[in-house]
């Protein structure tokens, strides 16, 4: 999704801001700018539609810019209007001399693009966002008096939607003004130098030392000094704290891999250790979870779990209330964030809210959130950002620490994202009627995963095989059931994003025979997820439904079950462990599956088309 990065400070704008926006490609973008102010503040600007590759090379063959006060620059994900040139950021306003760079939407830019243009100004593209640059230079009347940031405040008074942006003039030359409502935006802060940005990692290499501004607040920033208002209160200034950043910048490089992703997949054990470490406590058979300590009595209070979350941390969910049913008896719903504040959900006082996301940011599972909160529920959250909008307002919570994760198709995120489900079930079923026993059970296996994990990823030749030999059909069927059957879902979305050009369902093995099955001949291949386990027998049931057709099976199964390779095309296996952890197993080879196709179609996996790392908008 779009990325902001703006500088100020003694090094060369350009430079800062390129590397910046190389750190943000991972979000998804179509197009790029950036504006930089000179010594005589004049503004130069450049934009191009397509990768920052391409803004670099033009801008290179322009010779040397010597333009070095302020400078913004961003990638842009088209919502309003084609990715284009004339649609990319920075926008000015009719004057060239404001520039502005935003992420969100601005629901009423409509009325006020009429009433601006009824007053005079012209408007080049089709973006809401231009109405931002207009709007601040109908308030911009007295530089001298005003500053950029009243104008600014005075401008945002009249928007309603969301909005993250950092805004120049070249009557201000050293000065960005940045504000921030549902569209994250932090602040970096360097030796005389200073910048803003929609994520650290576009920063990171300059400075370890960032602020979150939170919605409805303003920073002005100089070198050498900023300073954070209220949005709503002109006068109120606000002390925030000062963040150091622990991750290293080699997390956000491919580290000899051909792509993020691989990396990324690579890293799954580990997102297995790093989710557990510190968390096992074998002698009371239970989870410790530092985050939810203080909270204990109300969890133990606790009659009912919602879970929200949105595409793959949504399946992770699923898994979750299988979990909770099964292992902490306690009643579990799952809810889309897209969902959930549409309708009209009934939360008590004995109802906790779980929201969980990687980034952090997703709009979508933000407002649920604020629903969730609004209406008196108890809120916690499992994130992977540390520091992330809904890690902040959800106030308690578990951290994933699974490390940056670049590539935009989640990948261990999801793993920890499930292994952590399986502490939280153990913590919560501890609570209520599961024995010491069975929560040392478990937890010891979950220990072990790691270990297992890995045997699967000298798997991905094989599975690379595989994938040239299913890699020209353009339909696939996944199937599971039960614990599995999210991961079916996950498989066939991972599909989807990574080899775009192929279609793949995923669905709940018993259901097939109540309509997909029409789809199935010996050009619609299914890849079925068939463990030893209490679904095993039903599994095999939906092959032979399939065989039957002259459908071609993938099966994914577990090890020393060679039996399955009489009766399927192709089999990849698992190591045994227990039926609630199997999902987290059977995931890493339809990770890699996913991944061999996508690059045989050449399809771009690490930032497959239209798609975004944090979808911040609703
Ligand atoms: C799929 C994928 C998305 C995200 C979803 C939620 O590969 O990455 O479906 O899972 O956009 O994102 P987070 O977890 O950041 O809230």
């Amino acid at each position: 999704m779009c990325g902001i990065i703006g500088y100020t400070g003694p090094k060369k704008t350009l430079e800062v801001l390129i590397s910046g926006l190389k750190n943000l490609e991972y979000r998804g973008y179509d197009s790029a700018g950036i504006s930089i102010i000179g010594d005589n503040n004049d503004i130069f600007s450049f934009k191009t539609k397509g990768r920052i590759a391409v803004l670099e090379e033009r801008l290179k063959k322009m010779g040397e810019i010597s333009h070095n006060r302020a400078g913004i620059g961003h990638t842009r994900w088209a919502t309003h209007g084609i990715p284009n040139e004339i649609n990319a950021h920075p926008h000015k306003d009719c004057t060239g001399n404001i520039w502005v760079v935003h992420n969100g939407i601005i629901e009423n830019y409509r009325i006020l693009r009429k009433r601006l243009e009824a007053e005079g100004h012209k408007f080049i593209s089709e973006t809401d966002t231009e109405i931002i640059s207009h709007l601040i230079e109908k308030y911009y009347k007295n530089p001298a008096v005003g500053g950029l940031e009243e104008a600014v405040k005075l401008a945002l008074g009249e928007v309603i939607g969301a909005y993250g942006i950092a805004v120049i003039s070249s009557f201000e030359p050293d000065k960005i003004v940045a504000a921030r409502f549902s569209s994250p935006l932090i602040i970096g802060i360097g030796d005389n130098e200073a910048f803003v940005a929609s994520d650290v990692s576009a920063v990171v290499n300059h400075t370890r030392k960032v602020i979150y501004l939170d919605d409805g607040e303003v920073a002005v920033i100089l070198p050498d000094k900023y300073q954070i208002f209220d949005l709503n209160n002109n006068s109120e200034k606000r002390e925030k704290q000062i963040k150091e950043i622990s991750w290293e910048i080699k997390e956000a490089q491919k580290g000899g891999f051909s792509h993020f992703l691989f990396k990324e997949i690579y890293e799954e054990p580990e997102a297995i250790t790093n989710a557990i470490r510190g968390r096992i406590n074998l002698e009371d058979g239970t989870a410790k979870l530092g985050g939810l300590e203080l909270s204990e009595k109300r969890f133990a209070e606790i009659e009912r779990l919602v879970i929200i979350a949105c595409g793959t941390a949504h399946y992770a969910a699923m898994v979750g209330e299988y979990m909770m049913e099964e292992y902490a008896g306690l009643p579990t719903e799952v809810e889309m964030g897209s969902e959930f504040r549409y309708r009209k959900p009934v939360l008590d006082k004995k109802t906790a809210v779980l929201a969980i996301s990687q980034s952090g940011e997703t709009a979508d599972t933000l407002m649920a959130v604020r629903e969730a909160k609004r209406k008196g529920a108890f809120v916690f959250g499992l994130v992977n950002t540390v520091g992330s909008t809904i890690a902040r307002e959800c106030g308690v919570g578990v951290y994933n620490h699974a490390g940056l994760e670049v590539a935009v198709p989640a990948s261990k995120s999801f793993i920890s994202q499930l292994s952590i489900l399986a502490l939280l079930t153990v913590f919560l079923g501890r609570q209520r009627q599961m024995s010491n026993t069975m929560g040392t059970r478990i937890l010891k296996e979950l220990a072990n995963l790691p270990k297992l994990a890995e045997q699967i990823l000298k798997q991905d030749e094989l599975i690379r095989d595989l994938a040239k030999k299913y890699g020209a059909y353009k339909n696939f069927l996944y199937l599971g059931r039960k614990y599995n059957y999210p991961i079916a879902l996950e498989g066939a979305l991972k599909l989807k994003e990574l080899a775009y050009c192929i279609h793949a369902e995923g669905y709940p093995a018993g259901e097939m025979k109540h309509g997909p099955i029409a789809m199935i001949d010996e050009d619609f291949p299914s890849v079925v997820i068939a463990t030893s386990d209490s679904v095993y027998d039903k599994m095999v049931n939906a092959i032979q439904e399939i065989k039957a057709r002259n459908g071609k099976v993938i099966a994914i199964a577990t090890e020393g079950n060679e039996d399955i390779k009489n009766f399927t095309d192709d089999v990849i296996y698992i190591p045994k462990t227990l039926e609630m952890l199997t999902p987290i197993l059977a995931t890493i080879p339809l990770h890699f599956f996913a991944c061999h196709i996508g690059v045989l179609n050449r399809c771009d996996i690490d930032k497959p088309r239209n798609l975004a790392k944090s979808v911040v908008v609703e």
